[in-house]
C-alpha cells in the first residue's frame, strides 16, 4: 500500500498513520480523505492491527478541509457528492481503538477528524478551532455536534460563532482532550496508550468503545441497558475467563481475542 498523502508505520500491533501534506498544513483534500478511508478499511480487516494512532506534524494536525479545492464548488457539487460524509465519516465507524495525537493546528475538518477518534492526546502546542464561520460557511463534518457534546453549548457556541482558537490547556480543561503532554513526548505517549490497549482483549475493547459511543446517541436508561447487555456478552468470551482467573492466580492475563 502506498499513498500520496499518508504515511503508515507499524509499531508492533499499533498502526501510526501520519497525515502528510505539510505544504498545505495537512489540508484534507478529497484525495487525502479517500486514501484515509481506504487505509482504514485495510487496518480494520487486518487482525495483526490492534489500534490506530492518527497524527500530523509539529505545525499542523490538519488545518481543515482543503479550501483551495472546495472554494468554487456549487451546491449541486457538494450535495450530489454528499461532500464530507462519504469518506470522512469512515473514521467515526472504525471499530478498532483510535487515538488522535495532535500538535499544532487542528482546525475545521482537522478538529472534526480528531474528534472522530476515540480520544485526543494533545501536545502543549496544539490549537483547536472551528473557523469555518470566518470563511462564510459552517462546520460540516460534525463540528457543531461532536464539539457541543464534548465541551458543552457555551464553549461550542463561542468557538463556532467567533471562529476563535482554543489552546491545548483550555482544550484539556474543557474535556476536548484527554491528556496534555510536552510536544516532544506526543507520539511516544500516544503509542504507549495504544500499545496498552493492544495488550487487552480486542473484542472486549470493541464492546467498551461501542458502549461509550452509545452514550452520545441515546437516553441514559437505554444506554445503561445497552451497556448491561454488552457487559453480559463479555461473559461469553474466553478473555473474560482468562482476565478474571489471571487476577486470582496473580499473573498477567494472556488474552486470545476470543
Ligand atoms: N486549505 C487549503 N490550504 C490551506 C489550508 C486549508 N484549510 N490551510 C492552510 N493552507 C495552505 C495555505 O494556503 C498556505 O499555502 P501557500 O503556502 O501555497 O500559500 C499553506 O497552507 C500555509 O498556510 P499559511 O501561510 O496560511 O500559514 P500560517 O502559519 O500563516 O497560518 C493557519 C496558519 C492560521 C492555520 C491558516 O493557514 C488558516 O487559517 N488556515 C485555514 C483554516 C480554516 O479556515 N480551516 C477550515 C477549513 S473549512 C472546513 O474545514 C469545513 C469542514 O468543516 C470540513
Amino acid at each position: 500500500m502506498s499513498y500520496n498523502n499518508l504515511l503508515l508505520e507499524m509499531h508492533g500491533k499499533v498502526a501510526l498513520v501520519t497525515l502528510n501534506r505539510p505544504q498545505a498544513l495537512n489540508a484534507l483534500s478529497p484525495e487525502l480523505t479517500a486514501e484515509l478511508s481506504e487505509l482504514l478499511d485495510h487496518l480494520e480487516a487486518d487482525d495483526s492491527v490492534a489500534a490506530l494512532v492518527l497524527t500530523g506534524n509539529e505545525k499542523a494536525f490538519a488545518a481543515g478541509a482543503d479550501i483551495k479545492v472546495m472554494k468554487d464548488w456549487s451546491y449541486m457539487d457538494v450535495y450530489k457528492a454528499d461532500f464530507i460524509t462519504a469518506t470522512w465519516e469512515r473514521l467515526s465507524t472504525f471499530r478498532k481503538p483510535s487515538i488522535a495525537a495532535v500538535a499544532g493546528y487542528a482546525l475545521g475538518g482537522g478538529c472534526e477528524l480528531a474528534m472522530m477518534c476515540d480520544f485526543i492526546i494533545a501536545a502543549d502546542s496544539a490549537k483547536f478551532g472551528q473557523p469555518e464561520i470566518t470563511i462564510g460557511t459552517i462546520p460540516g463534518a460534525g463540528g457543531t455536534q461532536r464539539l457541543t457534546r464534548f465541551i458543552g453549548k457555551a464553549k461550542a457556541m463561542d468557538m463556532v460563532l467567533t471562529g476563535r482558537m482554543m489552546d491545548a490547556q483550555e482544550a484539556e480543561r474543557c474535556g476536548l482532550v484527554s491528556r496534555l503532554v510536552p510536544a516532544d513526548q506526543l507520539i511516544d505517549e500516544a503509542l504507549k496508550a495504544a500499545e496498552r490497549i493492544g495488550e487487552l482483549s480486542a473484542p472486549v475493547i470493541m464492546m467498551a468503545k461501542e458502549s461509550v459511543n452509545r452514550a452520545f446517541e441515546t437516553t441514559l436508561a437505554e444506554g445503561i441497558r445497552f451497556e448491561r447487555r454488552l457487559f453480559h456478552s463479555t461473559f461469553a468470551t474466553e478473555d473474560q475467563k482468562e482476565g478474571m482467573n489471571a487476577f486470582f492466580e496473580k499473573r498477567k492475563p494472556v488474552f486470545k481475542n476470543r
